[in-house]
């Protein structure tokens, strides 16, 4: 495992976007998240596309989760971010975007499970991490078998996230390390601690980051403060 640490999130931020444009041209299928740890980075990225150097026509995205119990374009949910932040600002085409859609129900999940199965493994995936140590919304608990389905949340992740949703669908431990190139990126002192038990922690369900461990091309993106616990 890689662990790259800037100096502030700009530095952070910069390094991410690097990274992600060195593995650009290879990669097919990306996968992104949502949160506040990639909004400058997205912000880099579509500068970058706008220089005229990168083009997502021919990409295919994934996104690693979804609140339920919201409406498909809720500006609070994943979608909108996604298309707020990034997708409507390039040259990607719509119908090549899978954002799990919690409108759907039950049947969700397993349409998510199949269309990643139809266009993965992912190329390049980015991750965010929960304090709790989640990645996606798979929560302390969650095996490295698990596959997309949908999750009870935690009550400190409903806090966090401004209580949109007590349940999520999320993409599973399993389909996550699939993917070939894996990037987490994290910043700020809050998120210390998860970092310092994803890596140099037991692997194991408590932190779910920690499975990273086992993949062959996990690369950690901090700033100083994420990074202050490590060993
Ligand atoms: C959310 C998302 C994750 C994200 C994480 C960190 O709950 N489900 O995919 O990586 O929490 O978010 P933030 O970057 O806002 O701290």
């Amino acid at each position: 495992m890689e662990v790259l640490v800037g100096k502030g999130h700009k530095e952070m931020s910069e390094i991410a976007l690097q990274i992600f444009l060195d593995s650009f041209k290879s990669s097919k299928v990306l996968g992104f998240a949502t949160g506040n740890t990639p909004m400058l980075f997205y912000e880099m990225l579509i500068a970058e596309f706008r220089k005229g150097s990168i083009s997502f026509s021919r990409k295919i995205t994934f996104n690693l989760d979804e609140y339920c119990g919201i409406g498909k374009w809720d500006k609070r949910g994943y979608r909108s971010y996604m298309f707020d932040n990034l997708f409507s600002h390039v040259d990607v085409n719509e119908k090549n975007v899978h954002i799990p859609d919690s409108s759907l129900g039950a049947k969700a999940a397993l349409i998510y499970r199949k269309e990643i199965q139809k266009y993965g493994p992912i190329d390049f995936q980015m991750l965010g991490i929960g304090v709790n140590g989640h990645i996606g919304f798979n929560e302390p608990g969650s095996s490295k078998d698990s596959l997309t389905r949908i999750v009870r949340l935690s009550s400190e992740t409903i806090k966090r996230n401004g209580n949109v949703s007590d349940k999520a669908i999320t993409m599973g431990i399993s389909e996550i390390l699939k993917s070939k190139r894996i990037m987490l990126m994290a910043s700020g002192a809050d998120k210390a601690e998860a970092v310092a038990a994803a890596i140099d922690g037991k692997v194991g369900n408590a932190v779910p980051a920690s499975y990273l461990q086992m993949h062959k091309d996990a690369i950690f993106v901090l700033d100083e403060k994420a990074a202050k616990r490590l060993k």
